[in-house]
């Protein structure tokens, strides 16, 4: 290697322009592209594998990651059809993050950042639903998932992402999700190392106790972003 490219790496301006690049990108690009292609990636894989169920958001915020999940979904109706029978359920309080317990206190995690319109963001929804159902659930996880998945008409799950960055929050979407949770279901979580990369604090505690409470199985997928990782269930033991 440093004989065939020892000419380029002497090349200091090459090196310097790349680094000025991508030193100036600001983090929460790179997060959400990457962000992104994960999402399409897991509604390729999920469509080919024939998984039904619904999409399912903990975190829903101005809707991006929303509506660019209902725009992949649809380019995968070339693939399988199935997949158009898919609702796409949000569960967010559109008011940030509420009481924060003291455990889940993050100098990033605050309310300011995350306040938002609800009507704003259904309206944006509605713009690129096309033809999907989606519902999208304002109030707290503590509130609106305690009725259990059912209760909301939804029996399995093809794709989970929890995007909601607190242990409480993502602890009450992972036990709202038991239930729905089949061979196959693919998982998505934001934020995975969070807490100074704490097992005991933070969305990882929650999936870790998530894994015990399912009594599943998971394989790891992608990792992407700025700690975000992706898992697909590959054994339910209880079913
Ligand atoms: C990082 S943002 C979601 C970003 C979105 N998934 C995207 O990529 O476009 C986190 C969201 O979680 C919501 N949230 C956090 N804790 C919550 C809770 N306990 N109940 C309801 N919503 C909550 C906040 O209101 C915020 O909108």
């Amino acid at each position: 290697m440093a004989t065939k490219f020892g000419f380029l790496s002497k090349l200091n301006f090459l090196q310097d322009w790349v680094s000025i690049f991508i030193s100036k990108v600001n983090p929460a690009i790179i997060h959400n592209v990457e962000k992104y292609y994960i999402i399409k990636k897991v509604h390729y894989l999920s469509a080919i594998e024939d998984i039904e169920g619904d999409y399912l958001e903990f975190g829903v915020y101005t809707g991006s990651s929303f509506c660019h999940s209902l725009r992949c979904s649809k380019h995968t109706e070339k693939l399988n059809p199935h997949v158009a029978k898919t609702k796409f359920y949000g569960f967010d309080s559109f008011s940030g993050f509420g009481n924060i317990e003291e455990d889940d206190k993050h100098p990033f995690y605050t309310d300011s950042n995350f306040e938002t319109s609800f009507i704003n963001v259904n309206n944006r929804v509605k713009r690129v639903s096309n033809g999907y159902i989606f519902k999208l659930v304002k109030g707290f996880f503590s509130e609106t998932l305690k009725q259990g998945a059912l209760s909301l008409g939804i029996k399995q799950s093809r794709i989970i992402f929890i995007d909601s960055d607190t242990y409480s929050s993502a602890n009450d979407a992972l036990n709202f999700c038991i239930p729905t949770i089949v061979a196959g279901t693919f998982i998505i979580i934001d934020d995975f190392f969070s807490y100074k990369g704490s097992l005991e604090k933070g969305v990882a505690r929650a999936f870790n106790e998530f894994l015990i409470n399912a009594n599943i199985e998971v394989r790891e997928v992608f990792t992407y972003g700025m700690g975000g990782k992706v898992f697909v269930v590959s054994k339910r033991n209880d079913k």
